[in-house]
């Protein structure tokens, strides 16, 4: 038995050291020698068999085996784990990581943002309303009676007869005017729907509403406020014209073109040729409406104006298909 011990060790030994520190053949000795079913493992199961006098010297012989085995296995493995390190390619701490890909606002909330950020230096005030929206916001209390022509200007998505999904944020401003007094001074950004689908046109798109209210408040003033907006959205070197319009709450009203931000006014395909872009209507609040929500006309005036925010992006970034916004290709959102 002792014997038998004796030339385990020696064989074990001379395996480790021409092992080579190989990880591999190291882990396949250590089941060999010491595993459960392994060398050692038979030895301890004979212990039975010695003689009673003999058993605690045999034993205390194999426990030692089996600690010394430990050990030069150990040994051995360590100096494995170290060759592999050595020959890994040295790294170059100085190259940059890699950045974790950080998410962003979409563009049509930047610009909406943006857009808020001039008028809120501006004095003005953000309000909110609903998507779902009265007929009587949307378009009674707004000079639109139920068989007023102006009606088909807007394909309107109808909940039931009274309720519909708002055309245009301008219920905003029955909504603001109904609840406050003069002075006043809001924009209201938010989700707007119309029956349309095309390169241009979605069926849910975004505007942003503004209205002043005061005692004196003139079309010097609309035009003063959307000078300023303009420039500052687009650069203070872009050409404006405020064209005569027509919508059933303002009077007189006007929509606003700019220059072309492409050509600069030369003519293009974004102009079609005309040099010019149209921006946002806009007019002095109509006497009709202030009498709707109970201001008497002979005491207040007031401007309102209404954009698009998906035109506005569009024109600032260089967009030509609407359809961008509401895909979600990363390809076209990183670039944001
Ligand atoms: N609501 C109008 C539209 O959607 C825009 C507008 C707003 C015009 C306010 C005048 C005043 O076309």
């Amino acid at each position: 038995m002792e014997n038998a011990v004796r030339k385990l060790l020696d064989a074990a030994g001379r395996e480790i050291a021409g092992s080579g520190d190989d990880l591999e053949a190291l882990s396949e000795l250590r089941v060999r020698y010491l595993g459960r079913k392994g060398e050692l493992a038979q030895l301890f199961k004979q212990l039975g068999g010695v003689a009673d006098a003999d058993r605690p010297k045999i034993g205390k012989l194999l426990n030692e085996a089996k600690i010394e085995l430990e050990g030069l296995l150990s040994a051995a493995q360590d100096r494995g784990k170290e060759k592999v390190l050595d020959r890994r390619e040295p790294f170059d701490v100085t190259v940059p990581g890699r950045r974790p890909q950080a998410g962003r606002l979409h563009p049509i909330t930047q610009i909406t943002r943006e857009i808020s950020k001039i008028f809120h230096q501006l004095g003005f005030e953000t309000v909110e309303g609903p998507e779902v929206e009265l007929d009587y916001y949307n378009f009674e209390a707004l000079n639109i009676p139920k068989d007023h022509p102006a009606r088909d200007m807007q394909d309107t998505f109808y909940i039931s007869d009274d309720v519909v999904l708002r055309t245009q944020t301008s219920p905003l401003q029955i909504r603001t005017m109904e609840k406050r007094r003069p002075p006043i001074r809001i924009i209201g950004p938010g989700r707007t729907y119309r029956c349309d689908s095309d390169v241009t046109h979605s069926p849910m798109f975004h505007q942003v509403e503004g209205l002043m209210v005061g005692e004196d408040i003139s079309f010097g003033d609309l035009k003063g406020i959307l000078t300023i907006f303009i420039h500052q959205m687009f650069g203070s070197d872009i050409g404006l014209r405020f064209r005569p319009s027509f919508f059933p709450f303002t009077e007189p009203s006007a929509e606003v073109d700019m220059q072309c931000v492409m050509c600069k006014g030369k003519g293009c395909r974004v102009c079609s040729q005309t040099g010019w872009l149209e921006i946002l209507g806009s007019g002095m609040v109509d006497p009709e409406v202030f009498k709707m929500v109970g201001y008497d006309p002979e005491e207040v005036t007031g401007f309102a104006f209404g954009m698009g925010i998906e035109r506005v992006a569009m024109l600032k970034y260089g967009i030509d298909d609407l359809r961008l916004f509401y895909e979600n290709d990363l390809r076209f959102l990183r670039q944001f």
